[in-house]
């Protein structure tokens, strides 16, 4: 034991030794001009150093406590040195090939044994740069950008990676049949929150998890479970039980959303305090033969069920008119986007992409976000046209966790990719009133069929 701590102090000293060497690479005692080094205890037998005095005494052995010039063992002790190693600097800050590589935002550099330095080169979520060019940009773009400490020290890469996490749809996926509302009438605000006070959930936060295919859904079908029963099935749907237990899918390193819609059509998910969210991956615990009792969940008061909470097939909405019609009549959708690097650091306002580090840029990511509502903003005679959409990075970004983004022009591809579903609520909500009205149908059985040709107003367009 007491070996083992001497061999720790004696490596722990000569990295001191050499940094010491380093940094004051001397000569002291070799420049005193008669005798170089002194025996015993000789308080004259110094040099200047720094700010202080070092020693070429004998005295000045004296372990951890010893003040003996940098170059004593080599002059007076005869012991050849290791190699001295000059210092590196990095933003003004000092260090050797003996400290530990030095931080710079998202990337480190070292201190080579020839004074250089190696840094690497990576393009980091934020950085000083890219928060001024937004700052210039500011009135032209229409929104503020703020400096976000929670993105620092991360590189772009892997907040694409951990803070997104929703596949481009293959093409197949993407012609899924869409649904077309009738036209109806639309206000220029819409905002669910306000519309359906009580039923819209809360801003998620899925950490350092690229889990946004599955957040983004269970949001969506736990909006439209407390819309469509009318409030008596509110409750928060666990995307947890998605990332775990959908095979196929890689869990916090992104998924397809009809991955997660067809889990919630076959098997259903139970409710979140059931299955809480640990931003990972972990064993799936469970089963798709589960019922809400088998899986130990706590049953819902207002209505019996007791099977998990499953949704009808998904459906994509055309076109802006579409969206609109579909949020007004069943609560948020969930939108695909494409995420470039200045979205990270959004804090209010009408997004659109901006021309900051568009180089760094090349290579945006996919993200699904819930659009919950839309308005208009009048600036003397332009107006512009949003969406209202909640992201899942916590309150503390943007808007308390929302952001608007431009509407109407396709911005970052918000309005190609648009999905929702509808809930099987437990009971009846409303008796059927028109057959053949689909609307009517829907709301009244909290079903939807799958688009067939057995219920012909589904996948025809309308005219
Ligand atoms: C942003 O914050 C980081 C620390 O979190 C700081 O180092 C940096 O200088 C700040 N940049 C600006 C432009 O305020
Ligand atoms: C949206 O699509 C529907 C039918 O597909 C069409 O009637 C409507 O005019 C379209 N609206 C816009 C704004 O393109």
């Amino acid at each position: 034991m007491m070996y083992k701590v001497a061999i720790v102090l004696l490596v722990f000293s000569l990295v001191e030794a050499n940094r010491f060497r380093a940094e004051y690479p001397g000569p002291y005692c070799a420049s005193r001009r008669y005798d170089k080094c002194c025996r015993e205890r000789q308080d004259g037998c110094s040099q200047p150093i720094s700010t202080t005095l070092c020693y070429c005494d004998e005295f000045c052995e004296r372990g951890e406590h010893g003040d003996c010039c940098p170059d004593y063992e080599e002059v007076c002790l005869g012991i050849s040195p290791d190699p001295v190693y000059a210092p590196c600097t990095h933003n003004g800050h000092r260090f050797t090939p003996f400290d530990p590589p030095v931080v710079d935002n998202c990337n480190t550099c070292k201190c080579n044994n020839d004074g250089t330095k190696t840094c690497t080169d990576d393009v980091c979520l934020v950085d000083n740069e890219l928060l001024k060019q937004l700052g210039h940009l500011e009135r032209s773009v229409g929104w503020k950008a703020t400096n976000y400490s929670e993105w620092w020290g991360h590189k772009y890469d892997e907040g694409k990676v951990m803070r997104l996490g929703t596949f481009y749809p293959k093409i197949k996926v993407k012609s899924m049949s869409r649904l077309t509302n009738g036209q109806d009438h639309l206000p220029t605000h819409f905002d669910a929150t306000n519309y359906w006070p009580g039923f819209i959930g809360e801003v998620k936060d899925q950490g350092w998890c690229g889990s946004s295919w599955a957040v983004s859904t269970a949001s969506v079908a736990s909006d439209r479970f407390a819309i469509l029963s009318k409030g008596r099935e509110i409750v928060r749907l666990a995307p947890q039980q998605i990332i775990s237990c959908v095979r196929r899918s890689q869990g916090c390193s992104g998924g397809h959303l009809d991955t997660a819609w067809n889990y919630f059509r076959r098997v259903g998910t139970v409710n979140e305090e059931c299955y809480p969210y640990i931003s990972a991956h972990n064993v799936c615990k469970i089963r798709p033969s589960d019922t809400l009792v088998t899986a130990n969940c706590e049953l819902p008061t207002k209505v019996d069920r007791t099977n998990m909470y499953k949704m009808g097939p998904a459906f994509s909405l055309n076109n802006e008119t579409d969206i609109m019609i579909e949020i007004k009549k069943h609560g948020p959708v969930q939108a695909i986007m494409r995420v470039h690097r200045d979205f990270f650091s959004y804090r209010s306002g009408i997004y659109r992409h901006s021309a900051a580090s568009t180089s760094a840029d090349q290579r945006a990511g996919y993200h699904s976000v819930r659009l919950i509502g839309w308005g208009e903003e009048r600036q003397g005679y332009e107006v512009t046209k949003y969406w209202i959409a909640v992201n899942s990075w916590g309150t503390w970004w943007g808007e308390n966790g929302r952001f608007r983004i431009l509407r109407g022009s396709n911005e970052c591809e918000i309005e190609s990719y648009v999905l929702a579903s509808l809930p099987y609520v437990h009971q009846q909500v409303k008796p059927m009133r028109q057959v053949g009205d689909l609307q009517e149908m829907i709301v009244g059985t909290g079903y939807v069929p799958h688009p067939s040709r057995r219920y012909p107003p589904y996948g025809r367009r309308s005219g």
